[in-house]
């Protein structure tokens, strides 16, 4: 299996003031360990501040999401054109708030994937099941039909390129983790998907991120697994110490080439 660097990405969701959010950034700018690729991804209007406060770090700045046309009338949107302007080096795909809360479809999402490649985003595409989903034994039927239409647009070195995230939605924001070894599960199912459609030598490029209620105490069990090769960090992002913990986490447990 190659080596994959871990990568590890604070989801700050609509939380925080301009303040709090330019500190946190700058905080976690300074103090950030080598050997994991990290990124913060604050609401929409905090991105160029952001962007600025994380100037000449090696913290990358993403979306919480994008719309898949360049520019165009379309109220409330951002482009991926528009991110990467301000700086964006990642943007979040097909969240479950947005899938649940925002009528997020999958044709949306692989849409959103392709637009986000044609611009130089890296896209961190999410999938996951609900806890119905997972009680009727369709977990595993459910992240891959997501992951399948995420991935649905991409060429091999596009898939290979891209950030593939695993959130339970029973997980996210309910304190209740996935085990390492329920993550750990999916997250093999996922490369050998990703194995089926795009070969083996792509599929073991592709880093898959665990994400829902990683904190502190549990980031370095869940990283250990062979599969997991980052984190989607979502409340535990937005206070620095704990979540240079989990960078600290996530770097000791680096598969380093
Ligand atoms: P929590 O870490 O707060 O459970 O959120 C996870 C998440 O949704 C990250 O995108």
């Amino acid at each position: 299996m190659s080596a994959r660097l871990p990568v590890v990405v604070g989801n700050w969701k609509m939380h925080l003031s301009l303040d709090e959010a330019v500190t946190l950034a700058r905080d976690v700018a300074e103090r950030a360990p080598g050997g994991v690729e990290v990124g913060v991804a604050p609401s929409a209007p905090y991105l160029g501040a952001v962007a600025q406060a994380l100037r000449g770090s090696r913290v990358g700045l993403s979306a919480q999401d994008t719309h898949w046309e360049a520019a165009g009338a379309f109220t409330g949107e951002a482009s991926p054109a528009q991110l990467k302007g301000v700086g964006c080096r990642y943007v979040i795909i097909g969240h479950s708030e947005r899938r649940q809360l925002f009528g997020e479809t999958d044709a949306g999402v692989a849409k959103k994937a392709r637009a986000a490649h044609d611009h130089g985003l890296t896209p961190i595409l999410c999938v996951g099941e609900t806890l119905a989903e997972r009680e009727a034994g369709r977990t595993l039927a459910v992240t891959l039909g997501q992951l399948d239409a995420a991935f649905s647009a991409l060429r091999p070195e596009e898939a290979a390129a891209s950030i593939c995230a695993y959130e339970p939605v029973w997980a996210i924001g309910t304190g209740r983790t996935a085990t390492p070894e329920q993550a750990q599960e999916v997250h093999r199912a996922i490369r050998a998907r990703l194995a089926e459609r795009f070969g083996a030598g792509v599929a073991a490029q592709v880093r898959l991120q665990y994400g829902g209620s990683v904190k502190a105490d549990n980031a370095a069990a869940l990283m250990a697994q062979p599969d997991i090769d980052g984190a989607l960090v979502g409340g535990a992002s937005l206070k620095a110490a704990g979540f240079l913990d989990i960078l600290r986490a996530a770097s000791q447990g680096a598969r380093l080439p």
